[in-house]
């Protein structure tokens, strides 16, 4: 190697070690503006949050009481993994003392965390999963954290957040971590959707693929057929045709993150739709499908409920739950083919936009 192909090689390296996630996110607004200030430092401190929780994750088997359940439930009803308890302190703590996050509603918490020094100055809502899939912890599966941040509205007086139960499409950002071989973190404010490698080394996540678009068609189906006696008949009628027609894959990884990140890149379809035991479905709305549905919108897919798009829903309560098909544009479509007609008619109508 020449000793100018060297120094090229060595600005193209300095180069992209220097495009960390809180530059890039500048960058998105073309402004130092209060708001693309602030931001910026939010999403940093998520990813602060994200090497708190890949490093627990990366040692979790050789550290004591780090696996295993605390023996509690918490608010859905689910055994709360002691994992879940430290990625949902973690989040907390990085916002301690911020002056950004004002308050953090959680899949852990019932009700959302205050940070009272930071209201009413931080104007901004953290609602998150801290760990998804956290049935994969114990086995070492992959699981990722999901995020969405939102603007406060009004100054919440009674303490309950109602100014929370707004549709997804007022979201300011949204992404999610996934802890699998490398811990990743891909985002969106709105302009397109971004990916980024944790470099362990330099404790950065480095600018990995910018403006992700997905497939408007993959061959991947991702649903979890042991609950195909829970479906309605459409739904089968829909995994019956994709059993008995050649070009289909399964791919289940038991923990949404990681199932919609294949797909994200690959193209395809993911569901979890209401059962006889969830007939409003399992994943819930604020901190998990919104903001998977706010990215998937800004790669050119769609993310349905079924009948309605999922940005559209407007939840009456922090916790709501919805069934969910999300992923390539005619790959949902496909499944909203074996829809009743109503259903057909919002996916005729979404289908043309
Ligand atoms: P969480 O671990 O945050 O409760 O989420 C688990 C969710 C989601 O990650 C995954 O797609 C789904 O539960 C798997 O549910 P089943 O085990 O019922 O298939
Ligand atoms: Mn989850
Ligand atoms: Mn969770």
């Amino acid at each position: 190697m020449t000793n100018v192909e060297q120094s090229q090689a060595q600005n193209s390296a300095l180069e992209r070690d220097c495009r960390t996630l809180s530059h890039h996110v500048l960058q998105q607004f073309q402004s130092f503006s209060q708001e693309a200030q602030d931001l910026s430092a939010i999403m940093n401190r998520i990813a602060l949050a994200a090497k708190l929780i890949s490093r627990r994750l990366s040692r979790a088997g050789i550290m004591e009481g780090a696996l295993g359940v605390t023996g509690e439930e918490n608010v859905q009803g689910e055994s709360v993994k002691k994992m879940d308890v430290y990625a949902n302190d973690v989040f907390i703590s990085v916002f301690e003392q911020s002056g950004l996050v004002c308050r953090l509603a959680s899949e852990e918490m019932e009700k959302p965390y205050y940070i009272p020094e930071n209201c009413p100055i931080g104007r901004y809502t953290l609602l998150y999963d801290p760990v998804d899939g956290s049935s994969n912890i114990d086995t070492n599966l992959n699981v990722g954290s999901i995020f969405s941040i939102c603007q406060q509205e009004g100054n919440d007086v009674d303490g309950n957040a109602n100014d929370l139960l707004q549709t997804g499409r007022k979201q300011v950002a949204a992404g999610y971590i996934l802890y699998g071989a490398s811990t990743m973190l891909v985002y969106s404010t709105g302009n397109g959707v971004h990916s980024f490698t944790l470099d362990p080394s330099l404790g950065e996540f480095i600018l990995a693929q910018e403006n992700i678009q997905i497939p408007e068609y993959g061959a991947i189906y991702s649903l979890n057929e042991g609950n195909f006696w829970q479906w309605e008949e459409p739904l089968r009628e829909y995994v019956r045709y994709v059993h008995r027609n050649e070009g289909y894959s399964a791919r289940y990884g038991g923990a949404l993150v990681g199932d919609f990140h294949r797909i994200l890149l690959q193209g395809g379809v993911f569901l979890y739709p209401g059962t006889v035991k969830k007939p409003e479905g399992k994943l819930r709305l604020l901190y998990e499908s919104a903001p998977l549905a706010f990215l998937t919108e800004q790669a050119g897919g769609r993310a349905t409920t079924g009948t309605q798009e999922i940005l559209d829903v407007i939840p009456d309560k922090i916790h709501m739950r919805t069934p969910l098909i999300i992923g390539s544009r005619e790959n949902v479509k496909l499944v909203e083919s074996f829809m009743p007609a109503q259903s057909q008619e919002t996916a005729m109508a979404h289908s043309q936009t």
